[in-house]
């Protein structure tokens, strides 16, 4: 984990991790309870291209895919103002992704059990690289360390929803450096 924040005060909050972490459930919260809005790149790709994420890949490769999901981040993180992005878990592999969110972002790395992600999605069609099982132990062994690597911040997604949303919103106030006063207001405590 690395830290410190490049621009602490007014970057976007950015939830990395694997597929079935609760990036897009916990952001999608979160981003209600700080008066924020919320952005998911997935559904931000689909959009634009008029293809469901499966059929990105079937269409068109994942390098095809890599570049939209590039994009989308990129203008997502540089818009001005201030949002909660859920990114799709392979957003890590280009380290470019990584510097230009960590510049201007606030990453949030949702670490939940493989065990359970398994469980949740192992049937989920809706995710081309997802396989099985064995797939998905493989992507957390090769990605935790990008992930780590990646983030300012570790919450473990581990316990219920509602513990886990109030951890993040722990994560963001005072005693981390951040006052959420004023409507979802990053400030720094002084
Ligand atoms: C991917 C994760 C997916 C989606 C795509 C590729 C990955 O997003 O971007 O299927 O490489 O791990 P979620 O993390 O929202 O499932």
């Amino acid at each position: 984990m690395n830290p410190m924040p490049a621009r602490p005060l007014d970057g976007h909050i950015v939830l990395i991790g694997l597929s079935g972490s609760g990036k897009s459930t916990l952001g999608r919260l979160v981003a209600q309870k700080l008066r924020l809005p919320f952005v998911d790149l997935d559904r931000v790709a689909e959009e634009k291209l008029g293809m469901s994420i499966r059929q990105i890949f079937e269409r068109k490769g994942e390098k095809f895919f890599r570049d939209a999901e590039a994009e989308a981040a990129r203008d997502a993180v540089l818009s001005p103002g201030r949002s909660v992005i859920a990114t799709g878990g392979g957003v890590v592999l280009r380290p470019e992704n990584v510097r230009l969110l960590r510049e201007n972002g606030f990453l949030v790395f949702l670490d939940r059990p493989v065990e359970a992600i398994v469980k949740d999605l192992v049937d989920d069609l809706s995710r081309p690289l997802v396989t099985g099982a064995e797939k998905l132990y493989e992507m957390e062994r090769t990605r935790r360390p990008l992930y780590l690597d990646a983030a300012h911040r570790v919450l473990r997604n581990e316990a219920g929803l509602a513990e886990t949303l109030d951890a993040l919103v722990a994560l963001l106030t005072p005693k981390a450096g951040f006052s959420l006063e004023s409507g979802g207001k990053l400030e720094e405590e002084n």
